[in-house]
């Protein structure tokens, strides 16, 4: 059995007081410890406000982005030892506000997998498509770019997928409209059948996580679904009580570790 995530995206919210009472409240909802696994992504200002309020606990947190190179003068980014250093386990990549504001590509989208894998952290990497490409019947051939860019980043020697992808529409983000189940789960089955092609193995064990529009009263029914090994939160993921309720859904979706 896939164990089942919880992550929460904080994106560019939050000042110091934040950070502390928001962690201090999903540490003190008494989650049985690991299942699901819970891992927050405050802002790179946060991180340490952040880990030393979690580090003696099961919750985990990461970096919402890093830079490729190890350190050197590249004004305003972040390299994969910082957030280590930070305590960091995960980072997520190519995340669609990085690749719509940002402009980011796949290609470099596979270049920080490739320097997050080296560094020790474990890519979380964002995969979706828009509104227009789903209207045209593109959602399958956005899905398989973006996912075959990092997927030779697989390390196939091992039996524990080395990152976890998330399906995240960029129609259902922060829009209040998130893919049905059925939806959802028709994309991560289709990922999952890629990962396949590289190893069977691999494509059972590795996470598959929902993203958009993840609220506590639609959670269990999309962690209901076969392909479907948890979410990353955005907005619910800053009220303590939204996302206490999508890790309890998670809970009682009932996957060991
Ligand atoms: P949302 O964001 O939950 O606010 O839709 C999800 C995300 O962008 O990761």
């Amino acid at each position: 059995m896939r164990p089942i995530m919880v992550a929460g995206n904080w994106k560019m919210n939050g000042l110091s007081a934040d950070a502390v009472h928001l962690t201090q409240a999903i540490l003190h909802a008494e989650m049985e410890p690991m299942r699901p696994e819970v891992v927050i992504f405050p802002p790179f200002t946060l991180l340490h406000a952040v880990s030393q309020e979690a580090k003696s606990s099961a919750l985990r947190w990461g970096g919402q982005n890093l830079f490729w190179e190890a350190s050197g003068a590249y004004t305003g980014e972040i390299s994969g030892a910082m957030l280590r250093d930070m305590g960091c386990r995960y980072v997520l990549i190519g995340h669609s506000e990085r690749r719509q504001i940002f402009a980011e590509s796949d290609a470099q989208v596979a270049q920080k997998v490739k320097v997050a894998l080296l560094s020790g952290l474990t890519p979380v990497v964002c995969v979706g498509e828009t509104e227009a490409e789903r209207a045209q019947g593109a959602t399958e051939a956005v899905i398989h770019r973006q996912v075959e860019a990092v997927l030779p980043l697989l390390n196939l020697e091992t039996s524990q997928p080395n990152m976890i992808i998330a399906y995240e529409p960029i129609w259902a983000i922060g829009t209040g409209l998130s893919a049905s189940p059925e939806q959802a789960q028709a994309v991560h089955a289709f990922i999952r059948g890629l990962v396949a092609a590289y190893s069977t193995q691999l494509a059972k064990r590795l996470l598959l996580l929902y993203g958009g529009s993840v609220k506590g009263n639609n959670a269990a029914a999309l962690f209901g679904q076969t392909d479907i090994d948890g979410g990353l939160v955005g907005g619910a993921s800053l009220q303590v009580g939204e996302f206490i309720q999508i890790c309890r859904a998670a809970e009682l979706a009932g996957r060991g570790g």
